[in-house]
């Protein structure tokens, strides 16, 4: 940290620091300790590996799993306030996956208690740091294979600006937004993933996409899973325990891929609850006031607050949630990004968190798993810059050339006849991907997905900004975002239709089985000249286990 103050450094940031998105992870965040009888690395690298169905580059899992004790720890340290053991040791809860209770936790708030911390610790650095908050980023600059920064509007004053640099991280969170029910912040619109693709940079395994299985009904608003690992369980309107049909031995503490398809699979067999047998319970009540009070006074809040139901008293009614975006920007273990399927690099570029593909994740991330990502290769990203960059200089940008760009395309949103909505483009969007590219997939849903959303692509060019204003023009800004929703949703599609396998959080009904023979691959997706794409595969890194039957 005190290294800061031998670098220049400016954070530039969507919304309110203490506002991201990473505030919204609930339950927990996981390391092997070593204070569970049992637990050790080598079954925490094991049971990400084997949660990921055999996708994530183990190498980089090994990374992420060795790294977890010590940056607990320096959390710890930095002042995060983890809920304690009765002797005082930081408690750890199960979670999906897991093999042993591994999820360290701030009762329900784990990710804001983790934010807090490193907010206070940036506001430490004083005038060192310099934030700039509410500013949309519009471009990444790279040109001849190096990176020189980004171009940002400030969102309260529409004023766009180059941001010249000599390295640049992306830490811009994920794409969930483009599904109707999701748990997503409403700033996830792949606004980082985009500006990166648009600037000649692929993005990796699009196609998978988490849904969480304790979305609030209607609202896709988070339950943590946290409340599953305090004991919690699944009904269905009959008032059974369904997943000892798909997970005898996890039954509610599967990974999330399957547990989610088996509540899908309740509601689409018509045992799903309510008026509508939409939605499948959470059941609480067992655990007692007490407990929910202490250990789920959020899950107790929203519950409460959004659907009136009181879960000390009654089952909540949830449905499987978008939650996490597995695919993202190609990065290797230092986060520096890749710029082709063959190994070369961008100069200068870095990526960390929900927008990397690394790829620990691989087609399914486990619980807890992405807290751990962003603090142990946002630290690793962070030194890596500080190593290099004293050996780069700050390459020339052209930047009249780069705010003319920015402005034009801003100017095209002002340009359309306005006989198109954007807010109805927008829930188009969302619908067409939750219902054909949802917890279930086939190519004819899919295939309709992909002509439906270059149906929306064209009627997007007709819709028009209304709005002249440069003070907070959230007309502006909702165009900028569906631009891109509407840009990666198309990869997502693609990806998934290409993949004629069903693995992790990719389930196809008409090729439902793993193919590990032609599959051990992630895809890679290239922006074409005219705006298309084109699809290419790189293999996965297997170091230690090979892949196995996938059983819970
Ligand atoms: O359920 C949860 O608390 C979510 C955590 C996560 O996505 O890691």
């Amino acid at each position: 940290m005190e290294l800061v103050g031998q670098m220049d450094v400016a954070v530039i940031t969507k919304v309110y620091p203490s506002r991201s998105h990473s505030g919204a992870a609930q339950g927990g965040v996981a390391a092997a300790l070593g204070n569970v009888d049992g637990d050790s690395v080598e079954a925490h690298i094991y049971d990400t590996v084997k949660g990921a169905d055999y996708l994530g580059d183990q190498d980089a899992i090994e990374i992420l799993c060795n790294d977890a004790p010590r940056t607990i720890y320096e959390m710890e340290h930095l002042g995060c306030p983890f809920s304690r053991t009765e002797d005082h040791k930081i408690n750890q809860r199960a979670f999906g996956g897991h093999s042993f209770l591994r999820a360290c936790f701030s009762a329900d708030r784990t990710g804001h208690a983790l934010l807090h911390t490193l907010v206070e610790q940036t506001y430490k650095q004083g005038g060192k740091l310099k934030v700039y908050s509410e500013w949309h980023m519009n471009r990444l600059i790279v040109e001849d294979g190096v990176c020189r920064g980004v171009v940002a509007m400030d969102i309260k004053t529409g004023r766009l600006e180059v941001f010249r640099a000599k390295a640049v991280l992306f830490a811009s969170g994920g794409y969930g937004q483009a599904f109707k029910i999701t748990s997503n912040a409403a700033a996830n619109t792949g606004d980082g993933i985009v500006a990166a693709y648009r600037a000649g940079i692929p993005l990796q395994d699009m196609e998978f996409v988490q849904f969480h299985p304790t979305g609030l009904y209607q609202h896709g608003i988070l339950l943590t899973e946290g409340a599953r690992g305090e004991g919690g369980y699944l009904i269905n309107a009959d008032g059974d325990r369904f997943m000892s049909t798909y997970a005898p031995s996890k039954m509610e503490l599967g990974p999330r891929d399957i547990v989610s398809r088996s509540e899908q699979t309740e509601i689409n067999e018509g045992r799903g609850a309510g008026p509508n047998k939409e939605y499948v319970l959470l059941d609480l009540r067992h655990l007692g006031k007490e407990k929910i009070m202490e250990r789920l006074p959020q899950v107790y809040n929203l519950a409460k607050d959004f659907i009136g139901v009181d879960c000390i008293e009654d089952p909540v009614p949830i449905q499987p949630t978008a939650h996490y975006s597995m695919g993202g920007i190609p990065a290797d273990n230092d986060c520096q990004v890749y710029l082709d399927d063959k190994g070369q690099q961008v100069t200068g570029f870095f990526v960390a968190g929900e927008c990397s593909c690394i790829s620990v994740h691989g087609a399914n991330r486990l619980g807890t798993n992405s807290l751990l990502e962003a603090l142990v290769f946002g630290r690793r990203a962070g030194k890596k810059m500080l190593d290099v960059t004293p050996g780069l200089k700050l390459a020339d940008v052209n930047e009249e050339r780069e705010l003319e760009a920015a402005k034009k395309e801003i100017a095209t949103l002002y340009a359309g006849d306005g006989s198109e909505d954007l807010s109805v483009i927008r829930e188009e969007l969302k619908e067409i991907m939750t219902y054909k590219v949802g917890v279930y997939r086939c190519a004819d849903d899919m295939l309709q997905a992909r002509s439906e959303i270059k149906g929306l692509r064209e009627r997007f060019a007709k819709v028009q900004v209304k709005d002249p204003g440069t003070n907070f023009n959230l007309n502006l800004i909702d165009a900028l975002e569906l631009s891109n929703m509407l840009e990666y949703s198309e990869l997502i599609v693609s990806g998934g239709l290409a993949r004629e396998e069903s693995r992790g959080a990719h389930f196809r009904t008409d090729f439902p089985t793993r193919d590990d023979q032609n599959w051990m691959h992630h895809t890679m997706a290239f922006r074409t000249e005219d705006g298309g794409h084109e699809l290419r595969y790189k293999p996965v890194t297997v170091t230690r286990f090979q892949p196995e039957e996938r059983k819970y």
